[in-house]
Formats: structure tokens, C-alpha cells, sequence
């Protein structure tokens, strides 16, 4: 136990932490030159496209150092706020953290919030400056941020490339003098902390854990405290290149336990596993079952393909268990789902896996964040879809979530990003100068002011020198109302959405603008109307067609147009009939797009 060493990567995203990964397993010489493939630890198809690491996973590299062999295990943490709870349960499995920051950026939001994350969890942590290799490196002023951010002395912070591969000795050597090694009773109880689950179609699911106490053998009988479940342990064993099976993995070690379990959902990472005849007294700490943030509905675009979709989703759901939903009936949509995901990345994924994996077009309705409303008479009723809206005659108030929002941005830039964030209902409640260029400001404002382009709104009012991040800090009372869209006298329930009341005429007279742009004109004039119950806010006209219109142009991205065009050649597009209007994907979002 003590030549064990268990850490993890904390960096904002591109700072180059796969890159410093790949290094350390080639220094250990953990792979050989002929399986080093760029980005070994990315190995989702998905992930390596989008170039960010979705899910976490471990891997253990043997050391050698003054004669001594150790082993590191590296657990590796996914980046985006989406899966921020997965994070903090990979940190709570270790004992220390290298915190990377790229030279020639600083500290990123990310990086901030990932470390309070480690701080608390009373992490060492390592600094470590990366890229130093780049021309445009900016050493010293880097240096003295991660000095202010961490207190600690300048000699501290590891110079390094993941491109050269210079300094990756020092950070080893770090890893093994600085992170303490595992404490724990070997001959305690067994008490194991679930840190992450892989699903395979093949061997069933994945467990990683990391023992606090205890060991565990092949063929124990073991049990999840959380969901009570009880397992038989068929093979367990270390996390190498590929999963090395064992007889035995010892208190403080990191490794895997397949027993034939058949659906991620029963496992639930922060969990703890214990023996059954000699259980351990109380669970590990931090144990939360993760709950969706964002709705959105799922339709086929062909209505013939419902049940389709939902053995698609009954089979994505074997292998992700943050995904829920239930069948869901829209007036415009027909039969559907109505889904829950725990952020836009993890929704976008989704949507792409059941186009990839499963061969399925599909609408997505504007995602939406769960309100909690309070009736007259003290019922709450959970609101997932604007549908769910209750009567406001019947209502006392309604509640939505709210958010920290830890936005760090250039000094020459905070002007706009305030006026960003108080156009989103934020509040701020600190402003504190890094440097004298770099500026991190905190507010509070709701998730649902967040979830849609937020993020990309910032980036270009900052130019791009603006990181986000952001955790959920509870519900609040707010004066929302339901604002309808009636598409040819017709409200459909699928454009509907819940805003802030003195947001709704503005809102309402955007969308209508938005739709009649990319609502393509048909053989009939159409109109757009927005309403708030019975009284109409807004209207649009959508012309009736003349002859010699040029075939509509979409805006957009590239690879959205290029995806269309994918789409259009396989002779299905994502569009649906309302009515007799013929409506595009691009329709659905425009309710979010809009301001
Ligand atoms: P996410 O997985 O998205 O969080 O990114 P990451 O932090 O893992 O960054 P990644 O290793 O993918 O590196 C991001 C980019 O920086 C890539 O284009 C790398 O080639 C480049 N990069 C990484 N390390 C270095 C370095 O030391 N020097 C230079 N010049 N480029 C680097």
C-alpha cells in the first residue's frame, strides 16, 4: 500500500491533458510505441471526434524510483460541467491531483471549479505548467496565477510539454513524493467506492472502484450498499492497457469487478461495495443519485418508426444510465418520448448515438429545465414540459433552478459579460481581479438562461477569452408563464415554452420573427401568432409562394448543412408535417435561439 499512488488530471478543456496522459503511459512505458496511438485514453468513437473526454476512466502504470517500484493509477476525469458529478466522485478516489494549466492561456473556469472540487477533498495538488514548448508561452504571469489561485511557492509548479514530452520525469517523480500513499485498514471490512461503470454488450457492466478498506478476492459475494444489491464477484483485476484479471485487489488499490450485471442503470457510481457477510458499517460518503437537468421530447420524424425508436432507447439506456424518459403524446409531434439529460452535451450526444448507432432521424423539441410548481392547495407538481403547466389560476408559484455561475474573462471584456449575464436574470456577487487582465466573476442566475447558447454567446462577446462553468445551487420563486405558439391558428404544443413574464413579449415576438425566417413558404399565407393564454402578444405572416423562389438557403454550421444534406440525399429529412405545414429540426430550436 504505501508504494501506491492514486491521482488524477484536473485542466480546463485543451490544456492538453490526454496529450500529458499519453506521455506518462509512454515514460512508465505502460504502452508500447506500437499501440501509442494519439489520445489513448479518448476511446469513444464520439469522444475523439469531438475531441473531449466524455467518460472517465483508469488506467495503472508500474514506476521505478530510487530502486523502488510503484504503482500510479490515473484516473482520468471527464471535462465538461455535464458530467461534474462523475469528477467528484473520480477525486474522492484519489489522494492527489496534477493540476495542468497551458502556458500560453492561464487558468480557465474550468480549472477553478474542478479544484475547489480536489481542494475539499483535500487532494495534494501538483502544479503543473504546460505547452511551455509554445512560442507564445507566457511563463511568468502564469506562474504568478497559479501561485495566487494555490499559494504555493513558485518552485512548486512543473514546467512541461505533453508535445516534447520535457518534464514528464519531474512530474512522476512528484507523483510518488508528494501524493501520499493510501491510508485504510487492509483488514477491515471491505468498503470500495464506485467511481465510474462501463457498459459492455458482451461481458455485462464494467465496475471501477477504488478500495478504502478491506479486500476483495474472486468469487466473493459481495454488495452494493446504496441499491442493495448483492453480486457474485466472476472477475476482477487491474486496470492496465487492457483489464488484467487478479485473485485479489488490496486496500488503497484501484481495479475492475464484472458479475455479469445487465444494465448500467443498477450501477450507480458513488456507491460503495461491501462484502455480504462482513458488511462494512456506513457507505462512502458523497453518494448521490444524479438526476436530469434538462428536458427535451424525442419524436420520430417518420411517425411509423415509434416503436423503432423506443428499442432504441431501451438499448441506449442499457449502456447510460443518466438517461431517462418516458412515452410522451404531442398534438403537433404525435407519440414520442419525453427525455431527461443531465446537460446540452449530454443531450446532443444522445441525439447523434440514435442517428449513428441506431439509424433513426429524430426531432428534438426545445430542451427545457424542471420547474417545481406549487398549487393553491400545497400540491407540488414537477413541470418537465411546458405541457405540464399547470392553470395559473389554480397556482401559488413556481420555482425554477438556479445556478453559480463562475465566469473568468479578460479585463477589456467584463463590461459585455456582465451585461450578458444581467440580460440572462444573473445577479453578481464577486468580481475579483486574477492578474490585472483576467477577471473572475461569479453570478447567480437560472439554469434555464444557461442551458441553450449561453456558452456560445459568451465566447463571442468575449472574443473567445471567456471560460464558464457552473453548479446547481438550488430552486427559487420566479415569475414564469407559458408562452404558446400558434402556427396557422393551431397552437403547437411542441414550439411552447416557460419564460420570465416580463420577458415573454419580447420572447414571443422573436420567435414568431425567427419562425417565419426558416419556416420554408408554402402554397398559403401562414401565420405566427405568440400568446400567453387566451391573448395574443405577437404575429408573424408567412407569405404564400411565387413562382421562381430560389431553393431556401440554411445558416448554420458547416457540418450541420453537410449533415442535411446527408440526410436529404438518404431521401429523409427532419422535418414533420403540422398540419398542413412542413416544419424543420431548425424550427424546433428556433424557440431557443432567439434574443
Ligand atoms: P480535453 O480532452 O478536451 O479536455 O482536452 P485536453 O486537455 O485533453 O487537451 P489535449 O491533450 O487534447 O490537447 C489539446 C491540444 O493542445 C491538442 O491540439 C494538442 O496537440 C495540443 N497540446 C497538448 N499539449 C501540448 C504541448 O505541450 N505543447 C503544444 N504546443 N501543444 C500541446
Amino acid at each position: 500500500m504505501k508504494n501506491i499512488r492514486n491521482f488524477c488530471i484536473i485542466a480546463h478543456i485543451d490544456h492538453g491533458k490526454s496529450t500529458l496522459a499519453d506521455r506518462l503511459l509512454e515514460f512508465t512505458k505502460t504502452v508500447s510505441d506500437r499501440e501509442m496511438q494519439q489520445q489513448l485514453l479518448d476511446s469513444m468513437d464520439l469522444e475523439r471526434e469531438r475531441g473531449i473526454t466524455i467518460k472517465s476512466h483508469a488506467i495503472q502504470m508500474n514506476y521505478t524510483h530510487n530502486g523502488e517500484e510503484y504503482v500510479l493509477n490515473l484516473i482520468d476525469t471527464p471535462g465538461h460541467v455535464d458530467f461534474s458529478y462523475e469528477v467528484s466522485r473520480s477525486i474522492a478516489a484519489c489522494e492527489g491531483a496534477l493540476l495542468i494549466v497551458d502556458a500560453s492561456q492561464g487558468i480557465e473556469a474550468q480549472t477553478i471549479s474542478n479544484l475547489y472540487l480536489a481542494i475539499e477533498h483535500d487532494l495534494e495538488i501538483i502544479p503543473v505548467m504546460n505547452k511551455i514548448d509554445l512560442p507564445h508561452a507566457n511563463p511568468e504571469v502564469v506562474a504568478d496565477e497559479i501561485v495566487d489561485l494555490i499559494s504555493c511557492d513558485h518552485e512548486d509548479i512543473i514546467p512541461a510539454s505533453g508535445k516534447t514530452g520535457a518534464g514528464v520525469d519531474k512530474i512522476l517523480e512528484a507523483i510518488v513524493n508528494r501524493i501520499p500513499a493510501p491510508k485504510g485498514d487492509p483488514d477491515g471490512p471491505l468498503q470500495a467506492l464506485i467511481f465510474d461503470s462501463v457498459y459492455n454488450s458482451f461481458r455485462g457492466v464494467e465496475v471501477y472502484f477504488r478500495i478504502m478498506n478491506g479486500s476483495i478476492k474472486k468469487g466473493d459475494r459481495v454488495k452494493f450498499v446504496n441499491t442493495g444489491k448483492e453480486y457474485g464477484a466472476d472477475e476482477i483485476g487491474a486496470l492496465k492497457l487492457k483489464q488484467e484479471p487478479r485473485k485479489e485487489v488490496k486496500t488503497g488499490d484501484v481495479g475492475y469487478l464484472i458479475s455479469g450485471i445487465k444494465e448500467a442503470k443498477e450501477v450507480k457510481v458513488g456507491d460503495t461495495i461491501t462484502h455480504k457477510e462482513r458488511p462494512c458499517e456506513t457507505a462512502i460518503a458523497g453518494f448521490e443519485d444524479v438526476k436530469p437537468m434538462v428536458f427535451a421530447g424525442i419524436y420520430p420524424v417518420d411517425t411509423q418508426e415509434f416503436e423503432e425508436l423506443r428499442a432504441s432507447m431501451e438499448k441506449l439506456q442499457l449502456n447510460d444510465a443518466s438517461l431517462v424518459w418516458e412515452p410522451e403524446t404531442s398534438a403537433a409531434l404525435g407519440f414520442g418520448f419525453r427525455c431527461g439529460f443531465l446537460g446540452m452535451l449530454h443531450l446532443e450526444i444522445i441525439q447523434e448515438r440514435l442517428e449513428r448507432e441506431f439509424n433513426m432521424t429524430v426531432i428534438t423539441t426545445a430542451p427545457s429545465v424542471q420547474y417545481h410548481a406549487y398549487m393553491n392547495d400545497g400540491e407540488k407538481v414537477i413541470v418537465n414540459a411546458p405541457s405540464d403547466m399547470p392553470d395559473p389560476g389554480k397556482l401559488d408559484r413556481i420555482e425554477e433552478p438556479f445556478i453559480k455561475a463562475n465566469i473568468i474573462t479578460k479585463a477589456d471584456y467584463v463590461g459585455p459579460v456582465i451585461g450578458l449575464c444581467i440580460e440572462k436574470r444573473g445577479t453578481m456577487m464577486n468580481q475579483t481581479y486574477l492578474t490585472t487582465d483576467r477577471v473572475e466573476l461569479v453570478f447567480e442566475m437560472p439554469l434555464s438562461e444557461v442551458v441553450f447558447d449561453f456558452f456560445d454567446k459568451l465566447k463571442t462577446i468575449s472574443k473567445g477569452y471567456a471560460s464558464f462553468d457552473y453548479e446547481l445551487i438550488g430552486f427559487r420563486s420566479s415569475k414564469l408563464v407559458k408562452l404558446d405558439i400558434l402556427l396557422n391558428a393551431d397552437s403547437v404544443d411542441a414550439f411552447s415554452a416557460i419564460v420570465h413574464r416580463d420577458h415573454a413579449y419580447d420572447r414571443g415576438k422573436k420567435i414568431c420573427e425567427k419562425l417565419r425566417e426558416v419556416i420554408d413558404r408554402q402554397q398559403f399565407e401562414i401565420p405566427i401568432q405568440a400568446a400567453i393564454g387566451t391573448k395574443v402578444i405577437a404575429r408573424e405572416t408567412i407569405k404564400a409562394l411565387r413562382k421562381n423562389v430560389i431553393a431556401k438557403c440554411y445558416g448554420g454550421d458547416i457540418s450541420r448543412k453537410r449533415k442535411l444534406l446527408e440526410k436529404q440525399k438518404k431521401g429523409k429529412k427532419r422535418m414533420r408535417q403540422l398540419g398542413n405545414v412542413e416544419v424543420t429540426q431548425e424550427a424546433f430550436m428556433a424557440v431557443l435561439s432567439v434574443d
